[in-house]
């Protein structure tokens, strides 16, 4: 399959016409961005290593009954995904308390919460993605009240499944952003991406930081890091 028009450049990934119609394909870029975009950088390979880890992830929660956009990978950085329009909001779901939750509501950094918390961010730059509440997303007319639900419930459900697998391979699910899309029937799919760029991930026994958090506070080892969570996942336990 051919890429054709730019149809979409974001932070992380460009998204190319093709000539099926229903289908777009989908490149990661080697781009690192922080702070809406005010810190930026960039890291070989990393495209790469996100597309991999976003397609297992992918892969697994299909195997799991979650319907996703991902049709195949087409080469090292470029998956073939379906069509969708995505829904503005950036739902996260969260284990631990650290990052933006730490600084919003004062909870001590890596307080285990006493349920997952998921959260809705406006997915718009200008106004640098603000937490919305369900009235807020009626209001925007972003999604409608059973829509909302429905996005909780897949958000919380993708969350119970990756965790588990994780904490198999010595990590902590932290937090995660996932985003959906609305196919052509209007079904719900998974779309965008899960890689630690949108994740955060702990070493259960170190604490060590092994996501896009090493960029955000400048610790290094960007790469093995994610080279590191890849390996975890590619580690074959049953
Ligand atoms: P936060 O603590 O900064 O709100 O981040 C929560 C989770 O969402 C974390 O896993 C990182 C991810 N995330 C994104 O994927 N994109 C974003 O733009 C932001 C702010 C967070």
């Amino acid at each position: 399959m051919k890429k054709l028009e730019l149809l979409y450049e974001g932070k992380g990934k460009k998204l190319y016409k093709c000539k099926d119609e229903d289908l777009l394909i989908s490149e990661f870029k080697d781009d690192l961005t922080a702070f809406n975009a005010q810190k930026t950088g960039q890291e070989k390979g990393k495209g790469a290593l996100n597309c991999k880890i976003s397609t297992e992830l992918f892969k697994l929660l299909e195997e799991n009954g979650i319907k996703t956009h991902l049709v195949k990978t087409l080469s090292e950085n470029e998956q073939l995904v379906k069509k969708v329009d995505i829904i503005p909001l950036e739902v996260v779901v969260r284990n631990v308390a650290t990052g933006s939750l730490v600084k919003r509501l004062g909870i001590k950094d890596g307080t285990v919460l006493p349920f997952a918390l998921v959260e809705f961010y406006y997915k718009d730059d200008e106004l640098g993605d603000p937490l919305l509440n369900d009235e807020h997303c009626l209001l925007l007319d972003i999604a409608s009240e059973n829509e909302l639900e429905t996005l909780k419930i897949l958000g919380r459900e993708i969350n119970t499944i990756l965790k588990s697998f994780f904490l198999k391979r010595g990590l902590n699910l932290i937090d995660f952003k996932v985003e959906f899309g609305k196919d052509k029937e209007g079904n719900i799919l998974l779309s965008d991406e899960i890689s630690p760029d949108s994740c955060r991930f702990w070493d259960v026994k170190t604490k060590e930081k092994l996501d896009k958090d090493r960029f955000r506070q400048g610790l290094g080892g960007v790469k093995m890091a994610y080279e590191e969570v890849l390996d975890r996942i590619l580690k074959d336990i049953k």
